[in-house]
């Protein structure tokens, strides 16, 4: 099978190898004429990233590029990337990169005819209708990794420097209008990092499909995102430039990411805090929290999992699911405890109460107390 689409759910994809070709053609259906092609340090000199502003150029569209982003994106680096956006005059955004990247550009896009702070936008109740939709600049995603997802996402997670806590800014709008989904931007992937974000992919299709609200979408979805990680991410562990993996590890990401409208859970809400106060790498995070929130989350969800297991064809139902997912992490080279990410001297009463505040606990199949949390977070460290 050609692994070749044009799709238009959750919004339009491009996805096949080779399609970064077309990002004027994305540009002009997004309408942007002046794009700030957003991303981070590491991908800046990269030569996928270089490629994509030779193209961009050709196409007539400039090669202005806002790189100054840390791995996990602050408001000082949106404050930075609006001054250059709005210096420049610019009228859209090309988010490229991993989750950092991608979640700056569509914070920036978003924000870039706002009067009010950052912060006002914050996912509580309704925050998002504060925004003027007017003052939304059209963004087009263009993931480097498989495992965010955040190409089809509404939402970027921006960390508060001064609190460290990990905040979500939504807006419905800030779904990008185009996405490039091409599976050869991401072969230079390091083996630790092919890991780190397929495992993300995993965590948000187990997290949607056991988190307890109704969205049965969302649920056949995250199961199949669940046996394409099964199938392709040991293949691109194994062997990066193995380009059918790869296409189908970034299927699985964006599968996730739309399945997680579901809800997400308690690997997220312990893996934000860790990640925002320690800055460790959130899919490996999220890999080494796993095994533990099954076990905690086993009242509430040994069925669904049986039936899971089943699909993927996994034997001995929860506790067969339970073991795939160890062997699998053992596989990839996941550690087993936090404390061997170079999590040091934690503060659990922070962590405790960043993950019970943390947007994810809601979708936990089972209430997260500061109690059961306490211990949660004594299991993983
Ligand atoms: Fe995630």
């Amino acid at each position: 099978m050609k692994l070749v689409g044009t799709w238009s759910y959750p919004t339009s994809i491009r996805f096949g190898a080779g399609r970064i070709s077309e990002i004027g053609e994305a540009c002009a259906a997004a309408g942007i004429t002046k794009p700030l092609l957003v991303t981070d340090k590491g991908l800046a000199d990269l030569p996928v990233t270089q490629t994509t502003l030779d193209l961009m150029e050709a196409a007539g569209l400039g090669r202005a590029m806002f790189s100054d982003v840390d791995p996990n994106p602050n408001e000082k680096n949106v404050a930075a990337g609006l001054a250059v956006y709005r210096e420049g005059a610019f009228d859209g955004v090309i988010a490229f990169g991993g989750g950092s990247g991608l979640d700056l550009g569509k914070v920036l896009a978003f924000m870039a005819g706002q009067t009010r702070p950052l912060w006002d936008f914050e996912d509580i109740g309704d925050w998002w209708t504060r925004a003027d939709p007017a003052g939304i600049h059209p963004v087009v995603a263009v993931p480097t990794t498989a495992g965010t997802g955040s190409e089809v996402g509404r939402a970027g997670v921006i960390t508060n420097s001064e609190s460290h806590e990990k905040k979500i800014i939504f807006h419905p709008r800030m779904l990008p209008l185009q996405v490039i989904c091409d599976p050869e931007l991401t072969v230079g992937m390091p083996k630790a990092i092919t890991a780190g974000t397929g495992l993300d992919a995993f965590a948000h299709c187990v997290e949607a499909y056991c988190s307890p609200h109704y969205h049965p979408m969302s649920q056949g979805m995250a199961l199949e995102g669940m046996r394409l990680v099964k199938e392709y991410l040991p293949r691109a562990y194994a062997d990066g430039s193995d380009l059918e993996a790869r296409a189908h590890m970034m299927s699985a990401a964006a599968m996730g990411a739309t399945a997680f409208q579901k809800g997400l859970g308690a690997i997220h809400a312990l893996s934000h805090p860790i990640g925002a106060h320690h800055h460790t790498h959130h899919g490996t995070t999220n890999a080494v929290c796993m095994p533990a929130v099954l076990q905690f989350n086993r009242p509430a969800v040994e069925d669904v999992l049986a039936q899971a297991a089943g699909y993927l064809g996994i034997e001995g139902g929860f506790d067969g699911f339970c073991a795939y997912v160890g062997g699998l992490n053992a596989e990839l080279g996941i550690p087993r405890r936090l404390s061997d990410l170079d999590v040091r001297d934690p503060d659990i009463d922070t962590l405790v109460r960043d993950a019970l505040n943390d947007p994810s606990t809601g979708g936990n199949p089972v209430e997260m107390t500061a109690e059961n949390t306490r211990k949660l977070f004594e299991a993983v460290l």
